[in-house]
């Protein structure tokens, strides 16, 4: 029970206290989606302050759970979502795939934990290179397609609503568009479907302004990493993974481009891939599927042979 006296709701374990885990928590806490939230990191001292520090906002934003930081699997226990961030993050010139090698092994250790501790959790996967990373944690954990999610359509498409919002010169609340595929450079931003209130993108802004802008979509990641130089993007995709462990812990229904497990949706068999998804309380509830043009396939395909390649190197 909280100071309320409302029985408690929900748990959300946050594995990785770094820049995005630290983001998802104070986003989890500001938006009050469950009454438990966990932060875990292996270094000892960062989880604590951090979520002691989360902990005294609860008077200034009305969250009335618990947060507490650790560095112990057992404190996650029963958590029915588990957003998973630990790893390394990009530096300057280094690309998703150069994280894999190190990242696999943290995520195979992480994975086995959480799947211990919270057997039937929702695991939202946040670590890079993200497509082979939700498929790591697939296969260690052992858990059904439904429960095994992986986050970069929501940062991506949010990204590509961004730069549409800009140069029609609207709110991003009203652009509507959707990122397909991998989380990468081929990563498949859908002009047919963007609109803004309605009306076609393409009716609204020129070939090259679109083209300028699923070119800045593909390269957002890389362009923060520029300027940070010491890391990658944490605030908003913080957010992202926050926007899908919300829709599930309340059974939202959102529909929310997610890596999923495809076997046989648009044509992409036994592999993750970024696609629009129903999230609810059982996790992936449903693939929504609609027919792409040739020239959208074909982008697609591109998209599948950089997540082989990917999947491969983790020798899974
Ligand atoms: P960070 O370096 O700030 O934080 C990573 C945290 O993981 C550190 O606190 C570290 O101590 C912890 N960690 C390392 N090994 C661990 C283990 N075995 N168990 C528990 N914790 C462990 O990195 P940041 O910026 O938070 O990024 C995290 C990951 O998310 C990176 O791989 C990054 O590339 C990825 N990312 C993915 C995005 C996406 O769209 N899918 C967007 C942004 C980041
Ligand atoms: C991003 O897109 C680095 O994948 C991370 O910001």
């Amino acid at each position: 029970m909280n100071e309320q006296g409302n029985q408690s709701a929900n748990k959300l374990s946050i594995i990785g206290a770094g820049a995005v885990g630290t983001s998802a928590a104070q986003w989890a806490v500001s938006r009050a989606i469950a009454q438990e939230i966990v932060l875990l990191d292996v270094v000892s001292g960062i989880p604590q302050g951090k979520a002691l520090d989360l902990s005294q906002a609860a008077p200034l934003c009305g969250f009335c759970g618990t947060i507490i930081g650790t560095n112990d699997y057992a404190d996650t226990a029963g958590s029915d979502v588990v957003i998973i961030t630990a790893g390394l993050a990009r530096k300057p010139g280094m690309t998703r795939d150069d994280l894999l090698e190190k990242n696999v092994q943290i995520i195979k250790s992480v994975t086995k934990q959480v799947a211990a501790n919270s057997p039937n959790a929702c695991i939202i996967v946040v670590t890079n290179p993200i497509d082979a990373m939700v498929y790591t944690v697939f296969k260690v954990s052992g858990f059904p397609k439904t429960r095994i999610i992986g986050m970069a359509g929501v940062l991506d498409s949010a990204r590509y609503r961004t730069l549409i919002a800009k140069a029609v010169g609207v709110s991003p609340s009203d652009v509507s568009a959707l990122v397909m595929g991998i989380h990468g450079d081929n990563m498949l931003p859908l002009v047919r479907l963007a609109s803004v209130g309605g009306v076609p993108v393409k009716e609204l802004l020129s070939p090259d302004q679109l083209e300028e802008i699923i070119r800045r979509t593909r390269e957002g990641g890389a362009e923060i990493v520029q300027y940070l130089k010491t890391g990658s993007a944490f605030s908003t995709p913080g957010l992202a993974a926050i926007e899908m462990a919300e829709a599930i812990l309340k059974d939202k229904k959102r529909v929310l481009p997610c890596a999923a497990y495809l076997e046989g949706e648009y044509g992409v068999n036994g592999l993750f891939m970024g696609v629009p998804v129903v999230l609810g309380k059982k996790g992936i509830e449903r693939i929504l599927e609609f027919e792409l043009t040739s020239k959208e396939k074909q982008a697609l395909d591109q998209s599948v042979e950089a997540v082989k390649r990917q999947v491969k190197a983790t020798g899974l």
